[in-house]
């Protein structure tokens, strides 16, 4: 094979290739006739850690900008799915994620009505394969014997978006003394 086809196919390798990791292990998902329509779905990414401890707050001995994030956790009736847990994982500030323990790394449990709060630091952005990410919080939606509900949450007026952004996913900010607030519901399937 000529030198110059080679040049050619590595990059679209390596593209083909990050997108795969990101995209096969969790098919975006969204249908949006039920009565609430399904939190559309996003890739869970490369940097999943299984097993995190349950938490109130992530990232309290880090430096950034404190985050507040609240709602509820619904299914497709838009009825509160009780007990619902929210496995959260994200990078600091910086763009890094750590992993050595389960810092910015936790299991947040909603409470009998669906009801959650997490309190965490904003994101940073990162590269993969050298393009860029907007700042973006993993989640796994599940309840007790139901399976996880995997997206990402992204930030308004962050820049650059990219392929995986969607404008349902995107969190809109408040800020009260220093702190960030935002909303957002969970819509999951519940059989
Ligand atoms: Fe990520």
């Amino acid at each position: 094979m000529k030198k110059k086809t080679i040049g050619v196919l590595i990059p679209i390798i390596i593209v083909v290739g990050v997108l795969g990791i990101f995209i096969w292990p969790n098919p975006v998902i969204q249908n949006t006739s039920f009565a609430c329509a399904l939190t559309e779905g996003n890739p869970q990414g490369p940097y999943y850690i299984a097993g995190a401890p349950y938490k109130e707050k992530l990232g309290e001995i880090l430096e950034g900008q404190k985050l507040i994030i609240s709602g509820q956790v619904l299914n497709q009736n838009c009825d509160p799915v009780p007990e619902a847990i929210i496995d959260v994982w994200q990078t600091d500030s910086n763009g890094n994620y750590n992993f050595e323990d389960f810092t910015l790394r936790g299991k947040i449990k909603a409470d009998e009505n669906g009801q959650y709060k997490l309190e965490t630091i904003l994101p940073g952005k990162y590269s993969v394969a050298g393009v860029m990410r907007p700042a973006h919080i993993h989640v796994k939606v599940s309840a007790p014997s139901l399976p996880s509900h995997t997206t990402q949450l992204y930030f308004e007026g962050d820049e650059p978006n990219d392929f995986f952004v969607t404008p349902s996913l995107i969190l809109k900010l408040d800020e009260k003394d220093g702190t960030k607030y935002s909303e957002f519901n969970f819509v999951i399937f519940t059989p």
